[in-house]
């Protein structure tokens, strides 16, 4: 018997707030002009100051949980990505799991930034394939606008603030790719391009929450040779090829990336869910954001199969292969 992780139930939440490209135009030497054409970002949303990380991530789980009919106390436990917590700890999956009115179970956070959502996976999946959770809320959540420099054109215009939230349940499959649930994981992380993208505060080292530094042209000559490779190692782990995928649901930093990965393995733009233009970088929270999207907007159907991508600060990326 092969127990396979299977998607159940998929939720988001994005603060009421938009903000639109020309918002910045008042504040800084940009324009809606320059960051549609470098990025495809049109709007993002920002959470209110009273809005917390934990409040983003509860309002996903809950909607998750909503659409997969379960209860809160149906759930083992929750595998939370940020960068961006409430607080140094406790974890925020914790005031999650407090939030939703989950009493029993475990929870606790996974940090890899932007590819936080694909290691969170990994890691729900590892759970549950190995028997220690029968049904897992894996949450990607996060205010990046808390830790922007507003006078820093290259990258103050790029984030976003959102949560999304995915269950996955132990089922029981037959062992072959046309099993429903998470097929195969590919991860990697190389901690000697630290300085191409990381935040300058930190607990032990300045004793504040810090702002975001970005060398974007680097991580973006990273991003599209590492994301086609590790999506295609992930497919080749699972015996299938990018000829397979009915959707590439990418991490969402940029149009460019995204359609320079979709190139280099060959996949159509028609087959990739974009909602980058709508949310911008939302980090940990772009994937599970754009998994729930792509399901209301009618494209996600049960039994397709799906690539999801990403890659953030470290560099840590990977990708993982579900059969929806
Ligand atoms: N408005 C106007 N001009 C700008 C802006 C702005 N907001 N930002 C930069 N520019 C200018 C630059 O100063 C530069 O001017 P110069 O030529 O006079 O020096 C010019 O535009 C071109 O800058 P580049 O950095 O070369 O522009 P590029 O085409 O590389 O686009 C961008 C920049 C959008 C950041 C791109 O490199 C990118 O998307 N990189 C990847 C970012 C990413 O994927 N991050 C994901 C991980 S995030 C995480 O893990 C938290």
């Amino acid at each position: 018997m092969t127990v396979r992780a299977v998607p159940v139930g998929i939720g988001h939440y994005l603060p009421e707030r938009v903000v639109p490209n020309s918002e910045f135009e008042k504040t800084i030497d940009t324009s809606d002009e320059w960051i549609r054409g470098r990025t495809g970002i049109e709007n993002r949303h920002f959470a209110r100051e009273d809005e917390r990380t934990s409040d983003l991530g509860a309002r996903a789980a809950r909607a998750a949980l909503d659409d997969a009919g379960l209860n809160p106390d149906d759930i083992d436990a929750i595998v939370l990505a940020t960068s961006t917590p409430d607080l140094t700890f406790p974890s925020t999956a914790t005031m999650v799991q407090a939030a939703i009115g989950m009493t029993r179970g475990f929870a606790y956070d996974v940090q890899a930034v932007c590819a936080g959502f694909i290691f969170a996976t990994a890691t729900a999946n590892a759970l549950i394939v190995s028997g220690q959770a029968r049904r897992v809320l894996v949450i990607g959540a996060e205010t990046f606008s808390r830790i922007l420099d507003w006078a820093d054109r290259t990258t103050c215009v790029l984030f976003g603030d959102g949560a999304g939230a995915l269950v996955l349940e132990a089922q029981e499959g037959t062992g072959t790719t046309a099993d429903r649930g998470v097929l195969s994981v590919d991860l990697h992380s190389d901690g000697r391009f630290r300085d191409i993208l990381y935040v300058d505060g930190g607990v032990s080292s300045t004793g504040s929450a810090g702002y975001l530094r970005m060398l974007g042209r680097e991580v973006f000559r990273h991003a599209v040779e590492k994301l086609a490779q590790t999506s295609e190692t992930a497919l080749e782990k699972a015996g299938l090829s990018s000829q397979d995928v009915d959707w590439i649901v990418p991490h969402q930093a940029n149009l460019r990336i995204i359609k320079s990965t979709a190139a280099k393995m060959g996949v159509p733009m028609d087959r990739v869910i974009v909602t980058v233009q709508d949310h911008g970088n939302t980090s940990a929270a772009s994937i599970p954001l754009a998994l729930s999207v792509g399901k209301e907007r009618g494209l996600l159907k049960p039994g397709d199969l799906l690539v999801s991508e990403a890659i953030g600060g470290g560099l840590a990326w990977g990708a993982v292969v579900i059969r929806w």
